[in-house]
């Protein structure tokens, strides 16, 4: 088995991603090759909520864990970039999920770097128009080229790097900025934007950062270095109970703690406040329901007003996914 793909999600959510991809069972067909880490023999498989990253395998190298192996993954990199334009930039992205490996990802990242410069190919690592994907379980290499678009995400693994994290405001932070990343969401600077759930402000902050007017409503408090902000208007309320005008916002973003039926009545109740195709992004928090049916039955509620772009549980996501939808009527 060589052709194929490696599949990443959170390792919680395995069982998820099998039935939301309709993996096959069969082991000639499906390796668990690490936590959360799956190799399929299929080209393609459609689009899931909880595949965070993915790369198309072209080669399976057999190693022997020791550092003979480096000059091998080399060889074999050689071979698969050989077709690619000089000029091209190549990100090297290396990831180990087996322990007797005697090498680091930073030594085989190295040892692949190396044989760019050879076919004339440039290293990049934030904006890569290609990624050389190496991923090291159970004894083998699984290497393929792909673009980054293909992979789902820019990180091999799903992982995202936004810089130090420190308390829950910035963690809260990342998630909308990765969310932002993700779904490819671009707003004018001087976008209105409703925040509901919007304590302690992380996504508040994150969002008065790009420039927009945020409208925040939460029944909790909100950090007192925001409250001073020239483009914050803040509602100490249950977000049922504030009544914006029609068509306001540009976008409605959502991060309640709290049952997920609940939030979607909320969100019903306010679509009329975004203006004609204005969005909504915003959290599903299992809360102890099953993730699947709990996602499909939102989203056949929310398509009353609201139509959906796309889904995914974020490397920030715990027990949530992040969903992306834009109002119809
Ligand atoms: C996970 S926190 C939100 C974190 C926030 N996104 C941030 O970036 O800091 C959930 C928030 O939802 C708020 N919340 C729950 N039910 C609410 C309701 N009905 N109306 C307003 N806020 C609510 C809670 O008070 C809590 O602050």
């Amino acid at each position: 088995m060589t052709k194929g793909l490696v599949l990443t999600c959170d390792p919680r959510f395995v069982s998820e991603l099998k039935k939301e991809l309709q993996l096959p069972k069969e082991p000639d067909e499906l390796l668990v090759l690490a936590p959360g880490v799956l190799f399929v023999a299929r080209e393609t498989v459609g689009e899931a909520i909880f595949l965070r990253h993915q790369f198309s395998v072209q080669q399976v190298v057999a190693l022997e864990s020791t550092a003979f192996d480096l000059p091998r993954l080399a060889g074999a990199a050689e071979l698969l970039l050989a077709a690619e334009k000089a000029g091209t930039r190549v990100a090297v992205q290396c990831r180990i999920m087996d322990r007797a490996c005697p090498y680091q990802a930073r030594d085989v990242k190295g040892a692949l770097d190396g044989v760019l410069p050879l076919h004339g190919l440039w290293p990049e690592t934030k904006h890569p128009s290609l990624v050389l994907s190496v991923l090291i379980a159970k004894q083998r290499a699984y290497l393929g080229v792909s673009s980054p678009s293909e992979n789902l995400s820019r990180w091999n693994g799903g992982a995202a790097h936004y810089g130090k994290l420190s308390g829950a405001l910035s963690r809260a932070e990342h998630k909308l900025e990765e969310a932002f990343e993700v779904f490819g969401i671009e707003l004018a600077a001087s976008a209105q934007v409703l925040d509901l759930g919007a304590a302690p402000g992380g996504w508040t902050s994150f969002l008065l950062k790009q420039g927009h007017y945020v409208t925040a409503v939460d029944t909790g408090e909100l950090a007192r270095e925001l409250l001073t902000h020239p483009r914050l208007i803040y509602h100490r309320q249950n977000a049922w109970h504030i009544k914006p005008p029609a068509a306001t916002f540009d976008l409605i973003t959502c991060d309640m703690g709290r049952e997920a039926s609940g939030t979607v009545e909320v969100l019903l109740h306010l679509a009329s406040s975004l203006k004609s195709g204005g969005a909504l992004l915003m959290t599903v928090k299992f809360m102890g329901h099953e993730p699947l049916p709990l996602i499909r039955e939102c989203r056949r509620k929310l398509e009353q007003r609201y139509r959906m772009r796309a889904g995914r549980h974020l490397w920030h996501n715990r027990e949530e996914v992040t969903l992306y939808l834009v109002r119809h009527t």
